[in-house]
């Protein structure tokens, strides 16, 4: 893949935000994601790709833009695989709170899990702690191994985790080890990102989300130096055989960075909707315009750029709420 591709990318996940933003709040979060999804399917057709939706908005017969197995992209250029979220946190937006982000990763062509629709168990960390950590142990026995390799105390230690009455045993269990926790309302991607940037604070991410999410995050935390490990969770025997059909020949087995994200080259991008733990959101400024907080990032090179862009808006944008 071509480095201009990461500067391209940052263009749509950017676009996808601005179309988005305009709902920030409003209580509605299916135009919301409709807003992101419509920009981000648009502005794909400029991206110098050959491009094969692996993740994306649902199957072709639920989803009209974005769907699994679509081709995108201007169609001169690499064939990769591409996991898309237009709008991470569709909920966030509606209800106006912190951490929504449009997101874009690309690989090789076959090196993406195809992940499905259904929770994955994760445990997220950044480069501090990457190797070091089995998703399989206990979790009294993995943040103790935690505070060991960070050199704190245990009650020292920072987790994240969804709010979720799913999670209620693990909270138990993380209060009586004694480390602090930061629920996250939505928005597991930010989340299991964070522990990747020292200046959020967290120490780990765990605990159950979205598959798909677990793709994206994995893309990410593979240019930043981090790892998740990732194990699905069918709830039932049709999810169960959902995998099947999609190649995962067993649906229990840890899944590890390479499996997820592949061993080759990978571009992440994400734009902040609402502002979150290391990105901003959309601000709105003065004269018709609005800046954005993007991060783009190459695991090749581990490049990772924050950028900044001052937009000037359409007068009669798409999608806009009346
Ligand atoms: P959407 O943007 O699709 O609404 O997903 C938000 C999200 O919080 C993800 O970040 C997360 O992986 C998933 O939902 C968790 O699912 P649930 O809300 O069922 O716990």
């Amino acid at each position: 893949m071509e480095r201009e591709l990461a500067l391209e990318i940052v263009r749509v996940t950017e676009l996808a935000a601005l179309a988005s933003a305009p709902w920030m709040g409003r209580g509605d979060k299916f135009s919301a994601d409709n807003a992101a999804t419509t920009a981000m399917r648009t502005m794909f057709d400029s991206v110098s790709v050959r491009g094969t939706v692996v993740i994306g908005e649902g199957e072709m017969d639920e989803a009209p833009m974005l769907y699994i197995g679509e081709q995108v992209g201007s169609m001169n250029g690499p064939e990769v695989d591409i996991a898309v979220d237009p709008l991470e946190g569709t909920d966030i937006v509606a209800k106006g709170l912190n951490n929504a982000m449009s997101v874009i990763a690309m690989a090789g062509k076959g090196e993406l899990l195809h992940a499905p629709d259904m929770y994955m168990e994760k445990l997220a960390v950044g480069p501090a702690l990457a190797g070091k950590l089995k998703l399989t142990d206990p979790i009294e026995l993995t943040l103790r191994k935690a505070a060991e390799e960070l050199r704190k105390p245990i009650s020292d230690l920072t987790v994240m985790i969804l709010d979720r009455r799913r999670h209620e045993e693990m909270v138990r269990s993380l209060r009586k080890v004694g480390v602090r926790i930061k629920f996250l309302s939505d928005g597991d991607v930010a989340g299991a990102m964070a522990p990747a940037f020292p200046e959020a604070g967290i120490d780990l991410y765990a605990g159950s989300g979205g598959a798909p999410e677990g793709v994206l995050a994995a893309a990410a935390l593979k240019c930043l130096g981090g790892e998740l490990q990732g194990r699905l969770m069918p709830a039932d025997g049709s999810e169960y055989n959902r995998c099947i059909q999609m190649g995962i020949e067993n649906p229990y087995n840890l899944l590890s960075m390479d499996d997820m994200v592949g061993h080759g080259d990978v571009i992440f991008a994400a734009t902040g909707v609402t502002p979150g733990e290391f990105l901003g959101g959309v601000r709105y400024l003065p004269d018709q315009r609005a800046e954005t907080q993007s991060i783009v990032m190459r695991a090749k090179t581990r490049t990772i750029r924050f950028i900044r862009t001052v937009h000037y808006l359409p007068s009669k944008p798409l999608l806009y709420p009346k």
